[in-house]
């Protein structure tokens, strides 16, 4: 997953600095190195850097470019290590092309070109992509008929953004599974989401998969996959598509810990659950990636307890390759943030095939992401942007939509939900007591988080969250399961972060609590003021306000993201961008 952007100025104005300021929306793609080309007064232009961003704009000071009309990307690997050399831009004598996603026949065509004599700077699969376009040209082919060629030559995903050396007032652009956006305003733009291009765009369209586009600074022409002319609808470049910074805050991921209120009560006035959507739904399987299904987890608790509808969660990636049995009239839920994941898309892409009497929802925090536009139906997590590669406001709010379509037969259930926002402030104000958790655990090498009932997925769920920004090895455990084997790892050093609020499930975990403390010394607990009271002041404990116990696994979300986030800033690594990571991975 890795994030490209083009950029056609209007007024013949250097368009680098915007390039750059494009990439900076999109690291949360990927940002193993960065690059970008422009088509300056001696032909096409490339400054590439290994790293961060940063690292291209203290190079461009040093070895400035300039041109009107530019690409730029930046990467997380996939073939090939993160070097100058397999850095995007790839470029060859004629051609310039970035590109997000993976082409699976890159070794046939490679060797094809290599026995025609074409050489390769880089490992990647990309740059095959750019010596196919630069050979066919050789042939004598123009632009247009070298950019179809290559996209009936090549197999699998991409977003490919094109310049020519002789066509150097136009990008071509192509998509197939990897996101692209055409933006339309103060200059003309293409990026891999709205975000990336809002600062020079006030109307988008989103190229569907199969679609190519030719951009020039007058507009853009789209064709279908038969190379046909099409029309494509514009929207506006809303608010909800607009990263607009950190806010202030020091990072993204603390910014949006704190926008949750806000996100699960703007998620609960939207999201109304059609009085007949359940009818005829004989089970539900969701499918998500991570975090996201991780709420699926969450969601299976709620769906049985009190829809009583048998509900099967699946790892998206594994789904497909297991030739599942898919029942008919099953309800199929895609949870995504991105709604780019293409696990979780190429798995409801694989029941849409297999039993055309299933029901596709979507549960997305991007509207008109590929998995939106795929479902029959989406609920809109009300989060805004998420940029912090940790998810955390959509988290919540996918579990506040989860909870309205679980308890939709319930308006006891339903109406305590109003409690949600408020709960959720009040848990934010436990910040100074977790950093003197954060503090105690900050080096550690190990963590365990145990949790019973609707609150194991949370466990498991806060374990990913440390794990993916401090690097801490941390892993989730179902309570009850501690004394069939994981009750080894516990030692004297270990921290046992504890999930134990008052409730029906109160007792069950205070004696796995009790088995863990005959053990370890290190017990972090996480209950309220009525569970508390049953601890004595060996265990660290961390008071939340009271709630329904049905609402725990989102209030209980909240302190666990903080832990993660403080233990990562008190290491000194990089919060919003952890290594290895990406926001959205559009590559299997
Ligand atoms: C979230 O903290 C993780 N970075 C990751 O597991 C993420 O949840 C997963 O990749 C699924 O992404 P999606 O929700 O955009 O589909």
């Amino acid at each position: 997953m890795c994030g490209i952007i083009g950029i056609i100025s209007k007024c013949n104005s250097n368009v680098v600095f915007d390039i750059v300021n494009g990439l900076e929306k999109l690291e949360y793609r990927g940002y193993d190195s960065a690059g970008v080309v422009v088509v300056g007064d001696n032909g096409l232009q490339r400054l590439r850097t290994v790293g961060k961003l940063k690292n291209l704009e203290d190079k461009l000071k040093v070895n400035p470019i300039s041109g009107a009309i530019g690409i730029g990307h930046t990467r997380w690997a996939t073939h090939g290590k993160a070097t100058e050399e397999n850095a995007h831009p790839v470029l060859t004598k004629d051609v310039a092309l970035v590109h997000n996603g993976i082409i699976e026949n890159y070794k046939e065509l490679k060797s094809d070109l290599l026995q025609k004599g074409y050489k390769f700077e880089s490992q990647t699969d990309s740059e095959v992509a750019a010596v196919y376009l630069q050979m066919q040209l050789d042939n004598g082919f123009d632009p247009r008929e070298a950019f179809r060629k290559m996209l009936r030559a090549v197999k699998g995903t991409y977003a490919f953004l094109v310049i020519f050396k002789n066509r150097p007032d136009m990008i071509f652009c192509a998509r197939n599974k990897s996101p692209m956006a055409v933006g339309f305003g103060k200059d003309v733009c293409v990026g891999s989401d709205a975000s990336s291009i809002s600062a020079n765009c006030s109307e988008i369209v989103y190229l569907d998969d199969g679609d190519y586009a030719e951009v020039t600074k007058n507009g853009a022409t789209f064709f279908d996959n038969d190379f046909k002319v099409v029309d494509k609808c514009r929207v506006a470049v809303t608010d909800d598509l607009i990263n607009t910074g950190k806010g202030g805050y020091s990072h993204y991921m603390i910014k949006e810990i704190m926008e949750q209120p806000s996100a699960i009560r703007k998620t609960l006035l939207s999201n109304d659950v059609p009085e007949a959507f359940f009818d005829n739904i004989s089970r539900i399987l969701i499918l998500a990636c991570g975090t996201s299904y991780h709420a699926g987890l969450v969601g299976k608790y709620w769906f049985e307890k009190y829809l009583r509808i048998p509900t099967h969660v699946e790892i998206a990636s594994e789904y497909r390759y297991r030739s599942p049995v898919i029942e008919d009239n099953t309800l199929v839920l895609v949870i995504t943030q991105s709604g780019e994941t293409i696990d979780s898309l190429e798995a409801m892409e694989y029941v849409k095939k297999n039993n055309s009497t299933c029901r596709l929802a979507a549960i997305s925090n991007v509207l008109n992401s590929a998995i939106s536009r795929s479902a029959d139906c989406v609920f809109h997590t009300e989060a805004g942007v998420e940029v912090g590669v940790a998810s955390t406001k959509a988290f919540t709010a996918q579990l506040t939509v989860l909870a309205k379509l679980a308890f939709s037969k319930n308006s006891k259930l339903l109406s305590q939900l109003q409690n949600l926002p408020q709960a959720c402030e009040d848990s934010l104000l436990l910040k100074n007591d977790i950093d003197k958790i954060a503090y105690k655990i900050k080096d550690c090498v190990n963590a365990i988080y145990l949790g019973r009932d609707s609150l194991y997925p949370i466990a498991l769920e806060g374990a990913l969250k440390l794990k993916e920004i401090s690097y801490i090895h941390a892993e989730g455990f179902a309570a009850g399961e501690m004394k069939h084997g994981p009750i080894a790892l516990i030692d004297d050093v270990v921290p046992i972060i504890c999930l134990c609020p008052s409730g029906d499930m109160f007792d069950k975990m205070f004696s796995n609590i009790q088995v863990a403390q005959a053990r370890g010394k290190n017990i972090i607990l996480f209950t309220d003021s009525v569970g508390a009271g049953s601890f004595d002041g060996s265990v660290e404990k961390i008071i939340l306000p009271s709630i329904n116990q049905e609402l725990y696994p989102i209030l209980y979300s909240i302190p666990l993201q903080l832990l993660a986030y403080v233990v990562t800033v008190l290491k000194g690594e990089d919060v919003d961008k952890p290594r290895n990571l990406a926001k959205s991975v559009t590559v299997e």
